[in-house]
Order: C-alpha cells, then structure tokens, then sequence
C-alpha cells in the first residue's frame, strides 16, 4: 500500500472509504466492539492493527495496573488548573503522552472535562475546575500536550456526567441552555482544538442514554463538525438493546469481547434494525482516527512517534523538575498570617504531623490512578530543605479504615524474593501459575492476567506471605478484595468470609475493597506464615489486597502524643487530608468534613503550638473549621509524585505558591448541589449558577472564593483598559509586584451585567494571565475574551445571541477581589 501523507485529507478520505468497502457486514461489526479490556480488533485485509486504549488523567496505566507497569505520575486536574496556566496543562499533557508512547498506547481515556459542579462529586479532583471556561481552556491545552506526542485522546465523560452515585442508572436533567453555556463547552473547545476522540458516558442525560443522545449526533458531530471516534464508557454498551445503542452515536463499545453489539449487532442490521450505512459510519469513524495515530498501513500518523526523542526515564529528561514546579505552581496558599511562611532557613524545631507527611496521596482513587516509580515523603523532602532544622514526627490521627498495605518492611513471599507470591488456582485448586510482587496495594487481575496464566481457568488467587515485625506488640493483618476470603495462619484458620464491597460497582471492588481483619500479637522472634486465598465475586474484577500495621492505637492517645510534640516546637506542620475512602471514582462523599479526628487534632496542635501551618491534599473543598484558628493553610491537592519537594519548596521559599483556587471553598454545607439522584434524576436545579457564581448571585461569602490564593510578594493592580474587535475584546491590565521577592500573580477578568432580559450569571470567569514578576518591576498582560462570552444560548431560536447592551469588565485577583472594572458596550 502507497503512503498517502495525511496533510491530503480528501485523498485520505477516499482511501479510508475504499478500505472500508473492501469488508463485509461481518468484518465491520466485530471492529465495533473491544477485542479485550484494553486493544480493538485489528482487520488485516486492511492493514488495520489492534489499537490500545489506557487510562490516562495523571499518567498511563498501561494495560496492567501493577508495579510491574508504574507509570509517571503528574498532579491530579485540579491541581494544574490551579495554576491558571493553559501552558502548564498542555506540557503536563506532553508527558502523559510520551509516557503513552513509551507504553505503546494509541488512544489516552482522558482528559476528565465534567464540571465541579458540586463538592461531594466524587471524582472531582479527576476534574479540573468547577467553571466552563477555565475547564475548556485546561481540558483543550491537555489535549494538545498528550496529542503533540501521537496519541489520540477522548476527553470525557459526554455529557452531564457530574456524580457517580448509581452512576450507570441517573439522569441528569439540564437545560438547553444550561448544557451550551457550561457543561458542552470544554468538549466544543477541545473539538476546535483538534481533540480526536470522546468518551460518551454512562449517565442518561434528560431521559436519553448519553451512549445514543443526540447530543452526539446533533451537537458534536454535525454542528462542531467533529469526525473523530466516539467511545463508550467501560461497560456502558453491555445491558442495553443493540439496535437502538447502535442507532446513537457512540461508535466503539469498550470493553469486549463481550458487549451487547458483539452479542446482537448484526442480527440487527441483517433485519433491518440498523441501516449499514450507520455501522459505515462509525466504521469510518474508527479508521480516520486509526489513521491520524499510525495504525493503518500506509498511511502516515499526525505526528510521526518514530521521529520523537526516546521515551525517557523520568530523570532522563527532567520529567521530575518539570512535576515538582508544576506541583509549585498549582499549590494554593489560602491564608499566611504574619507571615508565617515560607519558614526562614534558621527555624529550630518542626513538629511534622500527620500520615500524609508520610504517605503523601499523589493521585485520586479508581480508574484514573496510576502506579508512580516512587514518591518522597514529604517528612524527608521537609528534612532535606531545613538540613538544620530539629524536626520531630507524630502521626496524630489514622483517618482511614483500609489498613495499610503489606510492605518489604513486614512481609516477604515464601522460598524467594518479593513481598508475596501469587499463585492462580483453577477450580481443583492446581496451580497454573505463579508470580513474585513487590508490592500489595495493586494485586489487580481482572484486566490482565500475566502471560500463560489461562484466565478462563482461574478461579481462586493465593496470596502467600511471611510476617515480621521488629517490635513486640498488636498488629492488624487485613486480607482484603470483593469476594470470598479465606485466610490461615501459621497453618490455622481465621478468616473465612465473604467480603462485600459499599456498592456494585466494579471499580468500587478495586479501588475500595472490602476487608476481613485479624488481630496479630506478634514478637520479632516469630514470623507468622499467612495464606490468603480469594475467590472474586467476578473474575473481572479480581483485584486483592493484603494490608498490615500496628493495631488502632487509641484516638486520644495519637492526638495527646502530637500535642506534645507540637508543644516543644517553634512551628508546627499539620498534614491533613482525604483518602482513597473518601475521594474515588464510583461513589459520591457525603459529607465534606476531613474525615476521622482530623479537625480535633489541627484544633488540638493549634492551641499550643506557637505557629501552625496546616497543608491539606484532598482533590476537592474540605471544610476548614479551624482554618481562622491556624497561622497557614495551605493546599497541595492530590500533587503527583514529585508532591514532596514541591511542597518543602513552597514551605521554605525556594517556590512561590503559585495556585489559585479553581473552585470555590464553601464555608458551610448549606445551599450545594447534590450529587444523588432524587426518583433517579440529578437535577441541575442551579442552572448556571455553579459554585462562585451562585455566590455572586446572593452576596454571600464562602470560606476562600474561586479565585483565591496569595503568593509571597505583594502586588498592584493600577490600570486597565479595553479594545473591542470583531472576535471580542482584549482586556489590558497593569500590575506590578510591590513586594521584596520574585513572585507569580494570576490576573483574573470577570464579566458581569448590570440590566439583562437573559438568565445569564450574577458574575463569570472570562480568562486570566500569570504575571511573573521580580520585586518593582511592572508589565502590562493581555486577557482575550472571545464573543462568545458574551453570548447567551437563545433556546427558542436553538442558537448563540449577543444581547445588544453594556457588559461590565472586572480584573483582580479572585472572584470576590475586583478593584478594577470597566463598562463595554456591545
Ligand atoms: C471510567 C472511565 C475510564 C474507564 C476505563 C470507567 O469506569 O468511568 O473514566 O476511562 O472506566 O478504565
């Protein structure tokens, strides 16, 4: 086959077709469903190869989820909208994609473009920010980061898909103009910025599957003109009638083989149930993106991987700086009184409390984590930066249930290395065979077994470990996974149940699975033997866990011990946060208070410490009850793997806390949008009014506003002018940092309208620039507002209006610090 470069699209149009003419109806359905979890099926009278899929927001999973496959960690979405800066996104991008050509996958699931819409989302911190124009503007920058290296992305979760409480059954109901306006635009932004996939999602939106809705077909395809591929959500094509699924336009059902057009497809179109035509379609649809990736024979990709440098070694390439200033600059400083940071190089004694200092959480929980090579304590990073410094750990609170995971430290898999050894059992319990893993928190098989493991034949997974302890004492043993569990001891039974995960949810068995505990009193001179052997409750998700600690010490007693510590320092550091249990994909929080006795032990050291600076990792708003109570508060979110030094550069000032927050902090739970369905619908009863914006729209004051961050320096905002164009205006603004150290500043422009005959919000985002400047030194950066934000969606007449008036401009430095403002007539 010739090369047909791809810069001729009508010539690759023509050859596209004519490859799809060359099969038959049967050729043609079977590419429309996965060949496994993770590859599509390859058609080789075409020169069409498989096409590996992997998730895809903070680093590639690859195709197997183990340590075996780590894969480099960037900060989690919201952690890099905090840094208001498209080029930051679109370079974190970059790395996503190199570390996909490194893992030889064609299509990244990712980026996340939902809309924060409420706090207790529980996939919130996969997104980027609860407003529509900073989202499109981080979501298209990522695009064009992860596809510059190749790869294809499907930004997702088309459409409405803002909770995952029953997340396959809801209904999100929202209006036309409601969808236009906020939660269609990021997905309108990426298609402008050439985005080559989206992944439609499992939710029904105004009663339609979103799999078939026409938003699809109506909105994406024929208005934005988008010809890229269409896939569904893991499983979202799998209980649903195959004609009418296939009559939407999703055009790839994932995963497979088994999906409910594999099963009745072409049945479907042989009676007349579905036009050919539209099978062709989505067929084409699979082959043009096949093409722009280099999966097609003959035909040049987009951008040609083989020409890009070698996929690096994190090191090799710097990857690790780029993560740790990306980690500075999405880092929000929410409060610094007296200047309590950053801690000058002579400070004498630290007290360091709290698990996070020790186990920081560098991404989210479910499909969108990710295994990092390593990442640093912050204790040692905060070690390493104050070399002088006399710092004293107390681990304060355990605000987690999972057990801990099984470590080097304390097990070792029997007859050789590793920490457990698996064996994969068939149903006469024989073994088929054996691995060594070095690590417990990531035993999942459903979605790959390793090679010459028959997984048909597999019914049960042993876990086989030795246990050691350097100290006397309780211990906890916890053997955990959705499914049956049996557990012996030195030969002795003590655990024989069913574990039952909180919900049904696959990714739920993962990410969050239930566990069977038995108490250990152990001594350094007796090693106990453990068998845990699991039967999944579906082999799909076969995904074990072996977790091992002290027992629960007492509540009181932890946070009394941190107290102490914390009284005999100079300044106390308090990490505190949410975990896997809480933040996840494939439930909702319920409540937005730091979970366990997190808030009694910042309150606690904050009353004898001297100074207290709280740091928070949590990829959403927590409530801060104390937050006036503590001299710092600062956020790190879920940081990625170089979270540590980042955050011992901000805490000392070797970094500037860049962030700013890219949603709002809410004070209270009053008043927020709820995730649950109510008879099955999720009403997006605020319509426009999201976050800042509901706000704006009644005067009141959240804890921290959207908006919101302060650097080390102080700044000036002095001048600010406009230039109308036929595309929009151009906002000027003049600041100059006025402090005594180099800073960053984010410059934000608002819009707001005094008389309207529209339902439009109180205030809106409009754009920003980072300033970054040396101590006096002054510049004038440019903010581009498009037209279109002074648009309204017209429902009655199903388009964009401009409702001829004025508009009010407002520039400053959070949503709710506006000195400067001008009017605009348009
Ligand atoms: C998630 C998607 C993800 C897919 C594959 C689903 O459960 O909703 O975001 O890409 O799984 O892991």
């Amino acid at each position: 086959m010739s090369a047909i470069p791809s810069s001729v699209p009508e010539r690759l149009e023509d050859e596209l077709r004519k490859r799809l003419a060359s099969l038959d109806l049967e050729a043609k359905v079977r590419l429309l469903s996965g060949k496994d979890h993770w590859s599509t099926y390859a058609e080789e009278s075409i020169g069409l190869r498989s096409l590996i899929l992997s998730d895809g927001t903070v680093g590639i999973r690859g195709v197997r989820w183990t340590e075996t496959g780590t894969s480099i960690n960037i900060p989690s979405a919201t952690a890099i909208a905090a840094s208001f800066d498209p080029e930051l996104a679109r370079s974190m991008g970059s790395v996503i994609g190199a570390e996909g050509r490194r893992k030889g996958v064609d299509v990244v699931l990712g980026p996340v473009v939902n809309l924060q819409r409420t706090p207790y989302g529980g996939r919130h911190f996969e997104a980027f920010s609860e407003d529509p124009q900073l989202t499109a503007s981080m979501g298209a920058a990522m695009v064009a980061g992860i596809q510059s290296e190749g790869a294809a992305t499907t930004a997702k979760h088309f459409i409405a898909n803002e909770a995952e409480t029953d997340r396959t059954n809801s209904n999100s109901v929202v209006s036309k103009q409601v969808l236009r306006e906020a939660y269609l635009r990021p997905f309108e932004a990426i298609v402008e910025a050439g985005g080559l996939g989206v992944m439609s999602s499992y939710n029904k939106v105004n009663g339609t599957p979103a799999i078939q809705s026409e938003l699809i077909t109506e909105v994406l395809e024929r208005e934005w003109g988008f010809d890229g591929l269409v896939v569904s959500d893991w499983g979202a094509i799998r209980n649903v009638d195959a004609a009418s699924s296939a009559r939407g336009g999703t055009d790839l059902a994932m995963p497979g083989p088994k999906t409910a057009w594999a099963d009745g497809l072409l049945d479907a179109v042989r009676e007349g149930r579905v036009p050919e035509a539209l099978i062709d379609g989505k067929v084409l649809r699979l082959l043009r993106l096949a093409a722009r990736v280099g999966a097609l024979q003959g035909i040049g990709p987009l951008v040609d991987r083989e020409t890009l440098p070698t996929p690096p070694l994190a090191e090799a390439l710097g990857v690790g700086r780029k993560l740790r200033d990306a980690g500075t600059k999405g880092m929000v400083l929410l409060r610094n009184e007296g200047e309590v940071l950053p801690l000058p190089p002579s400070v004498g004694k630290i007290a360091v409390i709290g698990p996070g200092a020790v186990t920081p959480r560098t991404n989210g929980g479910g499909s969108a984590a990710v295994v990092a090579p390593a990442a640093v304590p912050p204790l040692e990073a905060v070690k390493a930066a104050l070399p002088d410094a006399e710092i004293q750990y107390a681990e304060g609170v355990r605000p987690y249930t999972l057990v801990k995971t099984l470590s080097a430290a304390n097990g070792s898999a029997p007859g050789g290395p590793g920490v457990v050894l698996i064996d994969f059992l068939d149903a006469e319990s024989a073994v088929l065979g054996s691995e060594r893993r070095h690590r417990c928190d990531t035993l999942t098989y459903g979605m790959g077994y390793p090679e010459g493991v028959p997984e048909d034949a597999v019914t049960a997974i042993r876990a086989s470990t030795r246990l050691s302890v350097d100290a006397a004492g309780d211990y906890v043993f916890a053997a955990a996974g959705s499914g049956y569990a049996h557990v012996t001891v030195d030969g002795v039974t003590r655990l024989d149940d069913e574990l039952v995960p909180i919900n049904s949810d696959a990714v739920v068995g993962m990410s969050l699975p239930p566990q069977g505990l038995i108490q250990l009193s152990m001594t350094p001179e007796r090693p106990l033997d453990i068998v845990f052997t699991y039967t999944p409750v579906q082999k799909t998700v076969a995904s074990l866990r072996l977790g091992f600690e002290t027992a629960a010490p007492d509540p009181d007693a932890l946070i009394r011990e941190a107290v102490e510590v914390a009284r005999g320092a100079d300044v106390a550091l308090v990490f505190v946060g949410t975990s896997s249990e809480d933040e996840a994909e494939g439930f909702d929080r319920s409540t937005l208070a730091l979970p366990g006795r997190q808030d009694d032990l910042v309150a606690a050291v904050a009353a004898v410490a001297p100074q207290t600076v709280v740091v928070v990792s949590s990829g959403a708003p927590v409530l801060l009850p104390w937050r006036t109570h503590v001299d710092a508060v600062l956020l790190s979110w879920f940081g990625g793997q170089e979270m540590g030094w980042a955050l011992a550069d901000v805490l000392t000032g070797a970094a500037e806390p860049g962030g700013r927050l890219p949603v709002t902090f809410p004070a209270d739970e009053q008043n927020l949008p709820s995730p649950r369905p109510h008879d099955g619908d999720v009403v997006y009863s605020e319509g426009l009014d999201i976050g800042y914006r509901a706000h704006a729209r009644v005067g009141t004051a959240p804890a921290y506003p959207f908006g919101h961050g302060l650097g080390y320096s102080a700044w000036d905002l002095s001048a600010m002018s406009i230039e109308k164009h036929a595309a929009g205006v151009d906002v000027a603004v003049t600041l100059g940092n006025v402090g005594g150290r180099e800073s960053r500043q984010v410059v934000q422009v608002y819009v707001s309208r005094e008389t309207t005959g529209v339902v439009r919000p109180a205030l809106w985002f409009a754009g920003a620039a980072v300033s970054e400047q040396g101590p006096g030194a002054e510049e004038t950066v440019t903010v581009p507002v498009p037209r279109r934000l002074f648009e309204h969606w017209d429902e009655g007449s199903g388009s964009w209006s401009l409702e001829p008036g004025t508009f009010r401009i407002h520039a400053g430095t959070s949503s709710a610090d506006l000195p400067l403002a001008m009017d605009v007539a348009l």
